[in-house]
């Protein structure tokens, strides 16, 4: 657990300046006034004004920014310090009042509750396991409040980098729950970044849904999408609305998936 949670930290303190000066988060059209919530956020979050909202897991914290400028008293969470310092550092300089808290979403306890938890994109795989992460959640929400999470799909995790013969390949077990480490070159937003080790874990869809029904949630909604928000796959094509897709005419499978859920 401690190695899982030391290894990921290295590797996000690492990537991050690199992911701030990146053309995928493109901070400068960010600092003009650009907002950086998709479309599928955007319906399953709803008005914010005047809400409460605790971002789990906010990396440079462009998201938690954008909610704040949609109204809501928005406080973002990640266990980067180099994270955490870059958003610090953008909202000062654009004058936001945005929280932005140092925190592991393991054991974290803010000794506050929120109208809502939301965190999106990229987020389970970096956990060993999901109870506590459940507790969190649950943790840090007011009677009634709402969780939103919005992810890529566990069963997009089982496929390899490479195709053989044009064929996606199966390659990891969905339901081993074995944890992976993988060194790589680069990241997401910055491939030509530096190797850094990782260690992840494909978290079965069931385990996502009972980690919140153990901590006390109810279940409210559950979508799947062919869809998501990265290039997860070299033969993914983007489409003009934005996300990525496999290409025209390949079967579909779930890329994303989104749950919302109640205390
Ligand atoms: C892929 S990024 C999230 C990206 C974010 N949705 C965005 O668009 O910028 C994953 C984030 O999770 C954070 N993280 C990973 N494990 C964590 C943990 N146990 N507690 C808190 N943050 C964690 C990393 O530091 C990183 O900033």
């Amino acid at each position: 657990m401690t190695d899982f949670i030391s290894i990921n930290r290295t590797h996000w303190d690492v990537v991050t300046p690199g992911h701030v000066d990146s053309d995928f988060y493109d901070v400068e059209s960010f600092k003009a006034g650009r907002d950086t919530i998709d479309s599928v956020e955007a319906e399953l979050v709803g008005d914010v004004g005047g809400r409460s909202l605790l971002h789990l897991q906010c990396h440079f914290g462009l998201d938690t920014m954008s909610w704040t400028r949609r109204g809501a008293s928005a406080t973002g969470v990640d266990f980067s310090e180099v994270a955490i310092a870059a958003a610090s550092s953008l909202a000062t300089d654009l004058n936001l009042n945005t929280r932005f808290k140092v925190g592991n979403v393991l054991d974290l306890n803010l000794g506050e509750e929120f109208d809502l938890v939301f965190t999106s994109h990229g987020v389970l795989g970096w956990l060993p396991e999901l109870r506590a992460w459940g507790e969190t959640v649950a943790r840090h929400l007011k009677p009634g409040g709402r969780l939103v999470l919005v992810d890529s799909h566990p069963v997009l995790w089982v496929f390899d980098d490479e195709r053989i013969d044009g064929e996606m390949r199966i390659r990891y077990d969905y339901f081993s729950r074995e944890a992976l480490t993988f060194e790589e070159t680069g990241s997401y937003a910055n491939p030509d970044g530096p190797v850094t080790r990782t260690i992840e874990r494909l978290h079965p869809m069931e385990d996502v849904l009972e980690a919140l029904i153990s901590a006390g949630l109810t279940i409210t909604g559950f979508r799947e999408y062919d869809h998501v928000g990265w290039q997860a796959l070299p033969h993914m094509e983007r489409d003009d609305d934005g996300w990525w897709r496999l290409p025209a005419g390949t079967p579909r499978i779930p890329l994303m998936f989104s749950v919302t859920a109640t205390l």
